[in-house]
């Protein structure tokens, strides 16, 4: 815990956000299909909140990709683990824990587009804005913060820290 430099945001806030996007995402779908693809492993936490305050019937799989080593993007990304079905004429709601540069969900969404889903909409907790590479168009937003590497709700750094309950900013050391 001493890691932890700062609480960016907790507990309450991070409740209070992911029922505001369920409700959207509720209005949004609500009669429709819908498949959530979770990210793994980043984004098990806020997929695992969210769904359980979305109130239309929703089906999961999971992906696991690997896109990053330490604390920066390196833009090469490779599926790990793919979907266990076909996802051709499904509406499809990926969720991710955050997108940095964007190059992750970009080529993630070119990958699952040529697989020729009903639709593809974006969810991610938290966006940092600023080293985006890409125009990706993110469609659900849990919060915007600054650059700066965080941990927690899911997050790691070299596999640690996911299980703390807010998302924090890392000491240097
Ligand atoms: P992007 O491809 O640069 O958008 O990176 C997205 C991926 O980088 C996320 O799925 C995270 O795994 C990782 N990432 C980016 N920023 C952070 C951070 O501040 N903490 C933990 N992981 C991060
Ligand atoms: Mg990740």
């Amino acid at each position: 815990m001493t890691d932890i430099q700062r609480v960016l945001i907790d507990e309450r806030r991070i409740a209070h956000r992911v029922s505001e996007l369920a409700e959207e995402i509720t209005r949004e779908y609500a009669g429709d299909d819908l498949l959530v693809v979770g990210i793994l492993k980043g984004a098990f936490v806020f997929m695992a909140d969210l769904i359980r305050k979305i109130r239309t019937p929703v089906a999961i799989d999971f992906m696991a990709i690997s896109s990053y080593a330490g604390k920066s993007s390196t833009g090469v990304v490779r599926i790990l683990k793919d979907l266990d079905a076909a996802i051709e004429g499904r509406n499809v709601l990926i969720i991710e824990d955050i997108i940095d540069s964007g190059l992750t969900l970009s080529y993630l969404v070119k990958s699952l587009q040529s697989r020729k889903p009903k639709s593809i909409r974006i969810a991610v907790l938290l966006d940092k804005p600023e080293k985006r590479q890409t125009d990706i168009q993110v469609d659900y937003i849990g919060f915007v913060i600054p650059d700066e590497f965080v941990v927690g709700y899911g997050l790691d750094y070299d596999g640690q820290y996911r299980s703390l309950p807010y998302v924090g900013i890392l000491g240097d050391n």
